[in-house]
Order: C-alpha cells, then structure tokens, then sequence
C-alpha cells in the first residue's frame, strides 16, 4: 500500500534555492537560477572531468557527509552518477531500495524524509513521478539538510540540464549564436524543460522543439523556443541535435501517437537526416534510448554522437553541485 499524497506547489522555488549569502542551498530547479551560479557550476564541474581512462577525480571534501539516493522512479545514470559521485568525494552514500521501503507500508514521503533526517543524512537525492514533491520536501526538512531533485515528473530534470549545458560547451565553445534543436516528445520531457531553461539563461542563440503535434509542449511552456512539426524544417542548421524518447510512462492514452516505423520516418534522428543540420552538428540523448525508434543505432554510435560524453558529465555535474551545498552547509 502507498498513501496518495498531495504536493502543494510552492512559491518562490527559485529563492528556496539559494542561502541568504546566495550560496546554493537545494537544487531544485534551474529556472530562476543566475547566470553566474550556473556557469561557477560547469566551471566546477569541469575540474571532475578525467580523460577517459584515466582514473576517475576524487577527492575527500565530503568526508563526514552523507548522501542518500531516494529513486522513487526507475533510473541508471542519474542514480548511478550520484552514487559514484558521492562516493569519489569521501561521503557515505545510502541507497534506499524504494521496494523494499516502509512507504509501501503506507508511511507518508515527509516521514520517510524525517526518519533520514534523524540518521543525520546531509543531502537527499530524490527522484519521483509526481510533480512538486522536490521543493515541498525542501520546505520541510531541517536547516542542516540540502535536497537534490534528480528527475520531478515531466517539470524538472536540473542535475540533467547542466550536464548537457557542458557537454554543448565543450563541444561548441558558446551558446550565443547556437542553434540547438531538441526533437521528439517535448510535451513530457523534464529534460527539454530543463536544457530550455538553462539555455535561456546562457543566452542560447536559438532553441528549436520538434516535435508530433500530439506531442508538443503548451505554446506559453518554454516561450523563447520556436515549435516545428517538420522535422526537416527544425534540422536546418542546427549546430545541436537533442534526441528524446516517447516517455510512455507518462501517456495516459497511446492514441494517436505514431507506430514505430512511422515515427521514425517523421522524427527519428538517422545520419542522413543530420545532413540537414550544421555540417560539424552533434547529436545528444540524455538516454534511456530507444534504437530505431527516435534515434538510428549506428548514429547514436557515430563520431557525431556525444551521448557518452553526456554520461562521463553527469558524474562530474552531481559532484560540483554535492560539493557546493556542502560548501553552503558549513556557511549555514
Ligand atoms: N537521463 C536520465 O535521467 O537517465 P536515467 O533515467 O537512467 O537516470
């Protein structure tokens, strides 16, 4: 038994964020978030990143801390990166098996979140479906504890966001004058929300979001982006492709939403149709990929392809930003 919970939205998320010394307090979201505090985190971050085989970074600045993952939702990268993120920084990391956990017992999230809280855990990792539960946590837990959202429903993916934010900085230098265009199933994906937000901030030349009709966010979702429903109109151009699955799990109804072959023809990202993006364009997929379907096989393994750059950031993100809540905590 799970109890149904409401998560009242909460006002002023951007300022929940931050301590009154403006050091980062949760990470809840990246709207509102200033342009220097995210570009200080991919400043940061860039200092965790090793050339691939070479030993990982680490160091010891979480020694005494510790870190708990709550994943009420399926994850491997998100969940594995801020697993060895804490880890390579010297905190103690708590996996809590939401299985096996006493929420199926019918224990609200709040108790849950207290009893962690009681064991003296410092920051809480928290995945779940449903949206707003992120920042209620975050208004509820005591002083010494920092929440990190790692995937809010289709609202807010923000440890997601910055390691793509670096991965398009390292390969292109900018983001003015940029165009990215990000395709697939915008309407319920957290991470175009959050890459569009980040983008905003960073001044982003131009953010393209193509997508099926059915498919497509609210106009008044993501304003500065243009919407197409062409694929090939969207790709022109584009110096960053963001491929995004179906998020199935999130479709009431599957009605009206292509069958495989079709939407692949229409949306699927192939190396013939990168053709039409920018010649030296790179293509990106936060994963979990679905093959064949919103992106080729062999192109997601192409030298185009940055997906596992992607995920090698997404390690060194969730240490910048476990390092600086720390950093904050010892201020608070
Ligand atoms: N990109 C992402 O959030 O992947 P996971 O669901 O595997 O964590």
């Amino acid at each position: 038994m799970q109890v149904i919970e409401a998560f009242p939205p909460v006002e002023n998320i951007a300022n929940l964020q931050l301590n009154p010394d403006g050091g980062l307090r949760h990470l809840l979201t990246l709207k509102g978030l200033q342009k220097g505090l995210l570009i200080d985190l991919l400043d940061h971050a860039e200092r965790f990143v090793a050339p691939p085989g070479r030993p990982a970074a680490r160091s010891n600045s979480l020694a005494g801390r510790t870190v708990a993952n709550l994943f009420f939702e399926p994850s491997t990268r998100t969940r594995a990166s801020f697993d060895l993120a804490g880890k390579r920084l010297g905190a103690d990391v708590l996996n809590l098996d939401v299985n096996t956990s006493s929420r199926k017992k019918g224990e609200s999230i709040l108790d849950t979140i207290y009893t962690l809280q009681a064991m003296q855990v410092d920051v809480m990792v928290v995945r779940d479906a449903s949206a707003g539960v992120p920042a209620y946590i975050a208004r509820h837990v005591d002083d010494h504890v920092s929440i990190l959202n790692a995937g809010e429903s289709d609202v807010s993916h923000p440890t997601q966001g910055l390691l793509d934010l670096l991965t398009i900085r390292q390969r292109k230098g900018r983001f003015e004058n940029l165009v990215v265009a990000i395709v697939g199933d915008i309407a319920h994906s957290r991470v175009a929300r959050s890459a569009a937000e980040g983008l905003d901030t960073l001044g982003v030349g131009e953010l393209r979001l193509i997508s099926p009709p059915m498919l497509a966010p609210d106009a008044d979702d993501m304003p500065s982006a243009k919407l197409f429903d062409n694929l090939d109109e969207g790709l022109r151009d584009a110096d960053v492709v963001m491929a995004l699955r179906i998020q199935r799990e999130r479709i009431g109804s599957l009605d009206g939403i292509p069958g495989i072959d079709e939407y692949f023809a229409n949306y699927g990202i192939s190396a013939e149709r990168m053709r039409i993006a920018a010649p030296d364009a790179i293509i990106m997929h936060p994963g979990p990929m679905n093959r064949g379907i919103e992106i080729e096989s062999a192109l997601a393994d192409s030298p185009a392809s940055v997906i596992t750059q992607q995920v090698a950031n997404g390690v060194a993100v969730r240490m910048a930003v476990l390092e600086r809540v720390c950093k904050s905590m010892d201020r608070r």
